[in-house]
């Protein structure tokens, strides 16, 4: 096991759409998993991909913690690697809550996401991981997703006025804006 440098934005490695993983079975990407796993927890973070550890390929590794929930259909989630993950909105519905990313420290800002997924991918062991989110969970699953096609966070955002340092925002804290509040996110900001 080993801690892995994390790329920053601008990095081009963050940029680019990684590359499909061809042998989702190869040991290679068993390690690359757990490292990933073991980067992400030593953070802290609930949510990375690989791009953000400079190899660019469709893998990320994700928890959700109990107690991180936002509704009745929304529950805890074990720490889990996605080997070419595929996402499908179940509806139309989005919801707004606050993100923040490994790649962008200290940083956090308000993000639209479908607020109910299908998850279909593989995990390193060759095995089909079939799942739906609601809520947080979906939310965690689009952003770490979007890393793979080269998307940050910012660039989902509708409003760049709540975009900023985490530390002032804090220090500044005030009610979020009504729209904000549905994911009942406004005041975590777990790292993805
Ligand atoms: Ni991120």
């Amino acid at each position: 096991m080993a801690l892995l440098k994390i790329a920053r934005m601008g990095h081009p490695v963050l940029s680019r759409p990684a590359d499909p993983v061809t042998d989702p079975t190869d040991p290679a990407i068993a390690m690359l998993a757990e490292n990933m796993m073991e980067t992400m927890l030593d953070a802290p973070g609930v949510g990375l991909a690989a791009p953000q550890v400079h190899v660019p390929l469709r893998v990320v590794v994700y928890y959700v913690p109990e107690g991180r929930t936002t509704d009745e259909e929304d529950h805890g989630v074990d720490l889990t690697a996605l080997v070419n993950p595929v996402l499908t909105p179940l509806d139309d519905e989005m919801g707004m809550g606050r993100e923040a990313c490994l790649s962008l420290p200290g940083m956090s800002g308000l993000v639209p996401r479908y607020k109910r997924i299908g998850l279909k991918a593989l995990d390193p062991f060759g095995n089909i991981i079939e799942r739906e989110a609601s809520g947080f969970h979906a939310r965690v699953l689009q952003h770490e997703c979007d890393h793979l096609d080269g998307i940050l966070y910012p660039m989902r955002m509708e409003d760049l006025s709540s975009f900023g340092y985490t530390e002032e925002q804090v220090h500044h804290e005030t009610e979020e804006p009504e729209t904000a509040g549905e994911d009942d996110a406004a005041t975590d900001r777990r790292r993805l």
